[in-house]
C-alpha cells in the first residue's frame, strides 16, 4: 500500500492503495464517486473518462500510483459545488436528451469538457472525434498487473 495525494474535484484527497489499482476502482469503491462508469474496462469505450490535468483519460487504465500531484475532475465535479446546479454543458445534454442508456453519458460529458477546454469552438468533425470513445490510456500497462 502506498499513500497517494491528489486533487479530486478541487478537494485534496489522500488514498492508501496498491499503486497498480485502477482509478475506476479507487473512485467508485474507495471514495464513493460512482458517477464514473465502467464499460469495457479495457481502454476502448470512453465510459470511464475523467479529466487529469484537463486531459481526457481512461480511468479504467489509470493506475492509482500515477495520481500523485494530479488534478482529477470527475462528472461529479462539473456541477456547481455549492448548490448542485448543472453546468451549461450538462444542461445542454439534458435539454437535447443526449443519452442512450446513460452509462456512457458521464464519459461523454468529460470528453466534451476536455474538448471545450482546448477548443471552445469545435467543428462537427472535432465533436464527433472527441465523443467517439477516445480517452488517453495512461500509460499502457500490462493488464495482468492490474487488480
Ligand atoms: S471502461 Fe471503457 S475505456 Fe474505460
Amino acid at each position: 500500500m502506498k499513500a497517494v495525494n491528489f486533487r479530486l474535484n478541487d478537494e485534496p484527497v489522500t488514498v492508501h492503495v496498491e499503486p497498480a489499482r485502477r482509478m475506476t476502482r479507487v473512485l467508485r469503491e474507495q471514495l464513493g464517486f460512482t458517477g464514473t462508469k465502467v464499460g469495457c474496462d479495457a481502454g476502448d469505450c470512453g465510459a470511464c473518462t475523467v479529466l487529469m490535468d484537463d486531459r481526457a483519460v481512461c480511468a479504467c487504465m489509470l493506475p492509482a500510483g500515477r495520481l500523485e500531484g494530479k488534478n482529477i475532475i470527475t462528472v461529479e465535479g462539473l456541477a456547481n459545488s455549492h448548490d448542485g446546479e448543472l453546468n451549461a454543458l450538462q444542461k445542454s445534454f439534458l435539454h437535447h436528451g443526449a443519452a442512450q442508456c446513460g452509462i456512457c453519458t458521464p464519459g461523454m460529458l468529460m470528453s466534451a469538457t476536455a474538448l471545450l477546454k482546448r477548443n471552445p469552438k469545435p467543428d462537427q468533425q472535432e465533436v464527433e472525434d472527441a465523443l467517439g470513445g477516445y480517452c488517453v490510456v495512461v500509460p499502457a500497462i500490462e493488464r495482468s498487473s492490474m487488480p
